[in-house]
């Protein structure tokens, strides 16, 4: 068992619509590598990465190819934690009507990421963090 935290990505790549799903895979098979056994299985990792990386690339950096985002990984013995940050001005993610309804067309990101992690931000909003536990056997 790992103990202490143990940085496993960190990872810029530029922002581009059709690169996304090519990141979500280095992701999660960085994950798989290690043989970590988060309490999520592939395709809900799948969705929730999805889903910030989609923001971090559309609201904070407008989908521009100059502007990149980082990802960061690391594990710990209970957490399996992901950092996606973007080069954006940020959001209030203190507002509550950043969470609009969910059967809104648009909106439903945070909904999503809220129902299998954990979320927090840093105090811009330009930085995600995922935490995601861990099973035990
Ligand atoms: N990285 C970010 N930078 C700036 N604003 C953000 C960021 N992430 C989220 N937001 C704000 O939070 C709002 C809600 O995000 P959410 O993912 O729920 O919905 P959406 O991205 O607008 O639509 P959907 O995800 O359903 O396509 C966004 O519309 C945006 O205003
Ligand atoms: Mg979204």
């Amino acid at each position: 068992m790992i103990q202490q935290k143990a940085e496993i990505l960190n990872l810029s790549h530029p922002s581009i619509k059709n690169r996304k799903k090519d990141i979500v895979d280095i992701i999660i098979k960085a994950i798989r590598r290690r043989e970590i056994q988060a309490s999520l299985n592939e395709n809900e990792m799948h969705l929730l990465i999805d889903e910030a990386l989609t923001n971090a690339m559309e609201h904070g950096n407008n989908w521009n190819p100059k502007k990149v985002i980082n990802i960061k990984i690391s594990v710990d013995h209970t957490f399996l934690h992901i950092s996606i940050s973007d080069e954006g001005h940020g959001f209030n993610s203190q507002d509550p009507s950043c969470f609009r309804e969910v059967f809104q067309p648009r909106g439903r990101g945070l909904h999503i990421i809220k129902q299998f992690c954990e979320p927090s931000w840093n105090k811009k909003g330009n930085r995600i963090d995922l935490k995601i536990a861990l099973n035990y056997h």
